[in-house]
């Protein structure tokens, strides 16, 4: 296979300002079709396109999977069903690389695993801050011993990005949560109801990377809702998550849709062992932070680490959040082209999704504390069947 012929699910602003450009700038892609249930968006698409007399527009997701000139989805829907349509794509023998967050029920994160495990198709969860050269530097250093043992390990992801959760369902047009009562069309979408803890992947994703670990225990909590900054939406201002991994090193992290905050605040982590600890920036004028305790230290160090990478390839220059965006997809074409397996394969992608979902689950369990699923399979699991089957 040359070309891997996608299909677009989902036409809103990913697709149209991320995937579609950036797909077709890549060698070995080419888009066939797209799909999204509102068809006032399919012309916007269409014109992104560089060949659209020969794009198939769906408005039904069992009619793009029925295309046999569709070797692949790439899933840029946001709604509760997410991890469903991935289950259905692969289950339809299609390659699927899915925008984050992966799913948002944990049957459907099993039904993942064992679709990809039946139909031997590639998963791809497109987390892209997995590959940020300073994820590349933590994670050699946590792998040489240079942090002794793990014990906290912090991250975040904030993003005031209440313009997606009213949307008028002829036009596609997003409306300010301020702005409804003038708006008696609007729609609430899947961000007006989705817990913002489900979000997760973004940044334990990459921590999971850096530690090369997963979250055996979750238990979380959360502010009241509806939100104090904007009433209307009925989504909490901040959720928190405290995890445990396998090795033994607590997580804690928050997520927040709702609430304003200083650009450097989208993505911060820190991780700290019994040596030394490394820290991302707190501010635009701040600088990434090391700290060893048997190097004479007194004070934690400055350090030039980036998003961006030392070792880009010219492909992946200027693809979009700081040249990460193009290693999901680079990833993808190898591992669909059989040149090797993603790095961040169909478990660890649930191993990030799944306490995620525990993590609310939690929250409306008042806090409990709940035992996180091994998706791979073993004794209790064979490959391709569902848990307890
Ligand atoms: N990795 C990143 O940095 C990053 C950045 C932005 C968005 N995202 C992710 O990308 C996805 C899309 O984000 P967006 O900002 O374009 O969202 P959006 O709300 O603007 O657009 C999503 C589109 O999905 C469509 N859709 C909903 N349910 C569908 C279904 N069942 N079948 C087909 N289409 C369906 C909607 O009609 C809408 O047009 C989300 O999952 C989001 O989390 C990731």
């Amino acid at each position: 296979m040359d070309e891997i012929r996608m299909g677009i699910v989902g036409l809103g602003g990913r697709a149209i300002h991320g995937w579609i450009p950036l797909l077709q700038r890549m060698r070995g892609f080419r888009i066939t079709a797209i799909c999204d249930p509102m068809l006032a968006l399919h012309d916007r698409a269409r014109a992104r396109v560089q060949n659209p007399s020969e794009v198939k527009a769906y408005a039904r997701y069992e009619e793009i999977l029925a295309d046999p000139d569709v070797d692949a989805i790439g899933l840029t829907a946001r709604c509760e069903e997410q991890g469903a349509l991935a289950a259905h794509a692969l289950e339809a023998g299609k390659h699927v690389a899915s925008e984050v967050p992966a799913a948002h029920r944990l049957e459907d994160c099993w039904r993942i695993v064992a679709a990809a495990e039946r139909s031997g198709k590639v998963y791809l969860l497109a987390e892209q801050c997995r590959y940020a050269g300073y994820i590349e530097s933590w994670r050699k250093m946590v792998a040489q011993g240079q942090l002794g043992k793990l014990t906290l390990c912090e991250g975040q992801y904030f993003h005031y990005y209440v313009m997606k959760a009213f949307r008028n369902p002829k036009t596609g047009e997003f409306i300010h949560p301020d702005q409804i009562t003038h708006h008696p069309e609007v729609e609430c979408t899947w961000m007006h109801r989705m817990p913002p803890i489900h979000y997760l992947p973004h940044d334990l994703g990459p921590m999971l990377k850096v530690i090369d670990d997963r979250v055996v225990e979750v238990m979380a909590m959360s502010t009241d809702a509806p939100s104090a900054v904007h009433p209307t939406l009925v989504s909490p201002d901040m959720q928190v998550a405290l995890m445990r991994t396998a090795k033994g090193v607590i997580l804690r992290m928050a997520a927040s849709f709702n609430q304003p905050h200083p650009e450097a605040e989208y993505h911060w982590q820190q991780v700290i062992g019994t040596k030394g600890s490394v820290e991302w920036r707190r501010s635009g004028r701040d600088l990434p932070k090391l700290w060893l305790a048997d190097s004479q230290m007194f004070d934690k160090s400055g350090m030039e680490w980036r998003y961006e990478r030392t070792d880009a390839p010219a492909e992946a220059r200027g693809s979009g959040h700081s040249d990460m965006d193009y290693y999901v997809h680079a990833s993808f074409r190898d591992a669909v082209w059989g040149l090797r397996p993603p790095e961040y394969d169909v478990y660890k992608a649930m191993e990030t999704t799944a306490p995620a979902i525990l993590a609310a689950e939690s929250i409306n369990q008042d806090g409990k504390k709940l035992r996180v699923p091994d998706f791979r399979p073993g004794n209790l699991r064979r490959p391709g069947s569902m848990p307890g089957s």
